[in-house]
């Protein structure tokens, strides 16, 4: 799609106007605001490289669901306690929930919270969790190996949620649980009539329904045997759908293993098409996981190439297996079962985890902790965005894990929290992306590393909020040292010369946060007043930018 253009007449072509357009001096978008600094000042180092943009805001490719901007959290370490929920210090509300947190999570704007696991769904009984605090059981958390208080469950969860903005979405029990069980969640949370879970629920102080769309349909259960899988998650989900058939499903897909490994982890290639067989007409969702990292800058940003593989080829499964199935057949009744059904991707984890691989059965809860983000991770975490922004008529759903602490987006003590570096990406895109995704053509350079070929220094995403008529461009600088002059042009319409950038840097790809120097890698906003349908901006080495132009 994209390739690389000959620089030595484009970086001409490039600079000659870029000149013009700064009256004589080089200007980056920093520099155009300071309209009053002389033009010598101004001068900075010409980029070596140059790449372009096109963008057709006539293209709508498809419309972007909100939800893929989400988060996970778990009880895992002190994700939930001492990350959401921690009582009686300066920093909690009153009924535990940590203002710092919460407030960073508003203004995040989650807009959907996947709970209570992760690997600790799968041996945690909902029942365990309701009711007085006082009475709750305590028990092992065999997920994780630590003690569990059962002072955080369902109603804890939902009001979080509720506080937070965001929309619950549960995992249940199903490799150790019973469908039944899972049904009688759905009661708890969902029913109307004059049953006993729903009475339960009412029992407990909380009148109203609490509506959960989203359910989930186990974690991680790749060790079953796959036909095993697939006809409990159809038991599970249909049980729950008679409970409540408004509910969507989301089945465990498999992250995208290559099939030698595979092999050798004792993992079924052929999980994916079964799974989407057995449940096309009763899953609503996909699920896959995706966790990278590296140690070397760009091998861990060209793993990029390896997820949207993997998202490719899940997609395709999912097109095979709506073909095989009849999808566009008709729904009979009220079965749960509906073949017209589209299923969607939910990446519901996913992050840079690679420091402290901490993996079940030998894992220990230190291995979580540890995991201290920098600048080159909200690199790869934008280019996520990017990818998921271009991958929207599938994905639909995605869920960052972890919210917090554990391989969270933001890390806390008892006296107050910061926000890690990867959480500025999905703060910024979550409020300044628009709803559609629109096509774009992009020529770059590229790099290569043992594993990835041809990856673009640049990575861009654009869409469009038809309503404000404003297009916002997301590019992500993947250069270690280097800017790139690039020109944008906006096809078919009138962009108005001034426009809002927002970057988010920092002085090298290993800028940290911690808690004394919170915000060495944060958002900055500013505006330029060279925008229009065709113009030029520097893109910054190792930078996130995000253009907010302003249609006529
Ligand atoms: O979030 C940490 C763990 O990673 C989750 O429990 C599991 O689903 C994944 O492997």
């Amino acid at each position: 799609m994209s390739r690389y253009i000959s620089q030595a007449v484009d970086r001409r072509r490039f600079l000659k106007k870029s000149i013009a357009a700064a009256g004589g001096a080089w200007a980056t978008a920093s520099m155009m605001e300071l309209a009053m600094v002389p033009s010598t000042v101004l001068a900075s180092p010409q980029p070596a490289l140059t790449a372009s943009i096109s963008i057709d805001p006539a293209r709508v490719r498809h419309t972007i669901n909100p939800n893929i901007y989400g988060a996970f959290i778990e009880h895992v370490d002190r994700c939930v306690y001492g990350g959401v929920y921690q009582e009686g210090l300066p920093v909690s509300d009153d009924h535990g929930f940590r203002k710092d947190v919460m407030g960073a999570a508003s203004q995040w704007g989650i807009p959907i919270l996947r709970w209570p696991g992760g690997i600790f769904a799968d041996t945690y009984h909902w029942e365990d969790g309701v009711g007085p605090q006082a009475s709750r059981p305590s028990h092992r958390n065999l997920a994780w190996n630590e003690p569990e208080s059962d002072r955080f469950g369902t109603d804890e969860f939902i009001e979080y949620c509720r506080k937070i903005g965001a929309e619950p979405y549960i995992c249940v029990n199903l490799q150790h649980g019973k469908p039944q069980e899972a049904a009688n969640w759905v009661e708890y949370c969902n029913g109307t009539a004059d049953t006993q879970y729903a009475n339960l629920r009412r029992k407990y102080g909380h009148q109203q329904p609490y509506g959960v769309r989203y359910w989930g349909l186990g974690n991680e259960p790749w060790q079953m045997p796959t036909e095993h899988y697939a006809k409990a998650a159809f038991e599970f989900g249909k049980l729950m759908k008679q409970v409540d058939p408004s509910i969507h499903l989301v089945a465990c897909g498999m992250a995208g293993v290559p099939q030698p490994a595979m092999k050798k982890m004792g993992l079924d290639p052929e999980w994916n098409r079964v799974v989407l067989e057995k449940l096309t007409g009763i899953a609503d969702y996909i699920s896959t996981h995706e966790y990278e990292g590296n140690e070397d800058y760009y091998e861990e940003l060209g793993t990029i190439q390896r997820f949207e593989a993997n998202l490719k080829s899940l997609t395709a499964a999912i097109e095979r297996a709506e073909v095989t199935s009849g999808k566009g057949s008709t729904t009979t009744g009220s079965s749960p079962v509906n073949n017209s059904k589209r299923i969607e991707i939910a990446c519901d984890e996913w992050n840079i985890w690679y420091r402290k691989p901490g993996l079940p059965p030998s894992h220990g809860i230190e291995e979580l902790v540890d995991e201290k983000y920098n600048l080159r991770d909200a690199l790869w975490a934008a280019s996520v965005l990017n990818l998921f922004q271009r991958m929207g008529d599938r994905v639909t759903m995605a869920n960052v894990a972890t919210m917090v602490n554990a391989i969270g987006t933001m890390y806390t003590n008892d006296q107050g929290m910061f926000r890690q570096t990867i959480y500025f990406p999905l703060k910024l895109y979550r409020h300044e992306s628009g709803s559609l995704a629109l096509n774009s053509e992009l020529e770059s350079p590229t790099f290569s590393t043992a594993s990835f070929k041809n990856i673009t220094y640049l990575d861009v995403s654009a869409t469009l909020d038809d309503k404000h008529k404003r297009i916002s461009i997301a590019v992500v600088n993947r250069h270690r040292e280097q800017s790139i002059g690039t020109t944008l042009t906006i096809k078919d319409a009138r962009i108005l010369r001034r426009a809002t950038v927002f970057e988010i840097n920092g002085a090298s790809p290993e800028t940290e946060n911690s808690f004394s120097e919170p915000e060495n890698v944060n958002i900055v906003q500013k505006s330029i007043s060279n925008a229009g349908n065709k113009f030029e901006y520097v893109f910054p080495a190792h930078s996130i930018t995000l253009l907010k132009l302003s249609v006529a």
